[in-house]
């Protein structure tokens, strides 16, 4: 395609083949060399970086003499010939590095101040001083290199989804809550005094109601935005590729997802497996200690409930005997050397996960065996353990005794951690979904009932009667899609019926009235015709973050928020005139 420019080619698109031709290049003066008589400029464009020669023999001097002028990030336009590069100054890391343009003329674009960090990759400069000068730090070869890998990733899930004959409808963002398990966020209404908006924090509802409208097929690559605590992996603000069938059950909605993704992770050359595994909830739960397993390496969870019923330690034998409690370990090769104040760290790391305490076995590569709780075990109980979690001088084995769901989640949680400290190699990506969720989760501090993925999920048919009785034994039709062990995507199969969606929501707390308020749109529209339905929301941020090996998502968002939630370019949030707070009838305290 012929693309209007000031230049001919890009600062990465010159090779051997162009050598004795004249083009023009634009970009930025990346660094800048004198060399006795001669300078060399590498001009940086978002495609590449191309070396400049100037010659004061050439041309006259004009354009060396310019050059001797011209500092880093001033933007440029030159003229010249290509030539080949000096055999043993080639520079083989760089796709145009054995040529460069022998400049004739050159015009200096604009002056720029001097960055307050320098645009390159290997950077340790402060993240919030990259977040405050953002636009430069957007210049570095990395941070371009990521923004094309989502560029590209988002463009194939888009092709991919229209190839399927999905529509892209947008939904609005001044709107009414969309509940997912985070705060809203809320703007008031000018003409309506004391009314306020809340922004979606998914598409979820219009989605739903697409398919009342006979959409058949949506998709919206979709801003979300969750007023929640952020981690590196949230974002008040973020993007879902945002999906919706009717008349499809569960494996149309994760067989069109697999081939959808398929697709598009192709497009970045990434492989998904196909079929991708499926791991029900609660076998990744007791497995893994996490809906989200990161199953590259191993570590698992051992139950060694049975072997502690008849213990002398009582922390162990309690939670043995008790229904629903387990206890369980988790061997972590190599931390057995660790020292000891180095172990004892551990507990308050377990405490970050919920944990009451961390019950560990040290085993000395000596033979000898280092523990705070040992002393409580027979030895069959040692032997057990030994055997359960196939114990070798330098192991370190950790517990966790109580609730089956926390003990698990402990554990996984302390999983990570030491694949972490301890340097576990992880190779590839890996995928799967995790199917199966529980309808419903209890808080134990507020004591009610949650959603485990959100309200609208259809419960699974056998178990309906039970919502009232035993709301924790109810299944639900839904599926995470898990990617290098970060949750990547979700979805399930809805409600289509008003009266069900009224009494999943009595159960989550819900009286009739402040749900009709809150939902009545939906139970209303759910009444003329719903169609079964189905869909799945992609979170694009994350899915980018591990493409480019990263470990942050705000290494893939052009303008993203730190974790207090500001913007430091613009310094968002920011006051507002008294005007403006008058306008909407608002006061602040
Ligand atoms: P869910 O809440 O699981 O499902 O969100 C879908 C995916 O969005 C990503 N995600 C986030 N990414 C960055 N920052 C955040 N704060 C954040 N929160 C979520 C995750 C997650 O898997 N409406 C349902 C989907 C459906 O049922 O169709 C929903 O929003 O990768
Ligand atoms: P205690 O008898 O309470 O002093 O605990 C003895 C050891 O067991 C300490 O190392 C605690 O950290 C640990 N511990 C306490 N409660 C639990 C639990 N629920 N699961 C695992 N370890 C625990």
């Amino acid at each position: 395609m012929d693309l209007h420019s000031l230049h001919t080619h890009t600062a990465g698109e010159l090779r051997r083949g162009d050598i004795g031709t004249t083009v023009t290049l634009t970009g930025w003066v990346w660094r800048r060399r004198d060399h006795g008589g001669l300078i060399f400029v590498d001009l940086r464009d978002r495609a590449g970086v191309t070396q400049l020669t100037f010659d004061p023999e050439h041309s006259g001097g004009v354009a060396f003499h310019a050059a001797e002028t011209i500092r880093t990030e001033w933007p440029i336009l030159v003229t010249g010939t290509v030539r080949e590069r000096p055999e043993d100054t080639a520079n083989p890391k760089l796709p145009t590095g054995e040529v460069e343009v022998l400049v004739s003329s050159i015009e200096v674009l604009n002056h720029s101040k001097t960055p307050p960090f320098p645009i390159e990759d290997d950077l340790d400069t402060a993240e919030d001083v990259r977040l405050r000068y953002r636009y430069l730090d957007i210049r570095r070869p990395l941070m371009m290199h990521n923004l094309k890998v989502r560029n590209d990733f988002t463009f194939a899930i888009r092709q991919a989804l229209h190839a399927g004959e999905f529509m892209e409808v947008e939904t609005p963002i001044l709107f009414k809550s969309t509940p997912e398990g985070a705060r809203d966020f809320i703007v008031p209404s000018r003409t309506q005094p004391g009314h306020f908006y809340a922004l979606p924090q998914s598409p979820q509802l219009l989605k739903q109601l697409l398919m009342v409208s006979g959409v058949e097929r949506y998709y919206q690559v979709a801003k979300c935005f969750r007023d929640e605590d952020l981690r590196a992996d949230r974002q008040p603000e973020f993007t879902q590729v945002d999906v919706e069938m009717s008349f499809v059950d569960q494996d149309d909605v994760m067989e069109e997802m697999e081939q959808v993704l398929s697709a598009a992770f192709a497009a970045v050359g990434v492989e998904l497996p196909s079929p991708l595994r499926r791991i029900p909830f609660w076998e990744a739960m007791d497995t893994y200690g996490s809906d989200k397993p990161d199953t590259r390496y191993g570590m698992l969870l051992h139950d060694v409930t049975d072997v502690f019923k008849g213990s002398k330690f009582k922390v162990f034998s309690g939670a043995a005997n008790k229904d629903g409690q387990v206890v369980k370990c988790l061997n972590a090769k190599g931390a057995g050397k660790w020292p000891r104040a180095q172990i004892d760290k551990l507990e308050d790391v377990a405490k970050t996960f919920g944990a009451k305490g961390l019950a560990w076995i040290a085993f000395r590569e000596d033979g000898s065996v280092n523990s705070p709780i040992v002393k409580f075990f027979s030895d069959e109980e040692m032997a057990a353990v030994k055997a359960a979690a196939e114990v070798e001088p330098g192991d370190l084995v950790m517990f966790a005794a109580g609730p089956r769901r926390s003990s698990d989640e402990i554990l996984g949680g302390m999983r990570v951690h030491m694949a972490n400290a301890l340097d576990v190699p992880r190779e590839g990506h890996d995928f799967l979904w995790v199917v199966d969720f529980p309808m419903f989760k209890y808080d134990e501090e507020s004591k009610r009932y949650g959603a485990e993925h959100h309200p609208f999920t259809q419960p699974v048919v056998e178990d309906l009667d039970r919502i009232e009785s035993d709301p924790l034994s109810v299944g639900s039709y839904t599926y995470d899609f898990v990617m290098d062990g970060f949750e990547a995507g979700g979805g399930g199969m809805r409600i289509h019926n008003a009266d069900l969606q009224m009494r999943v929501l009595r159960r989550l707390g819900f009286d009739e009235e402040r749900a009709k308020a809150q939902f009545g749109f939906l139970m209303e529209a759910l009444a003329f015709g719903a169609p079964p339905m189905g869909g799945f929301a992609l979170g694009l941020d994350r899915v980018c973050m591990l493409l480019c090996g990263s470990d942050s998502i705000r290494d893939v968002m052009a303008f993203p928020k730190t974790s207090s939630g500001s913007d430091l370019m613009s310094a968002a949030p920011s006051e507002v005139s008294p005007r403006q707070l008058k306008e909407v009838s608002l006061r602040v305290m």
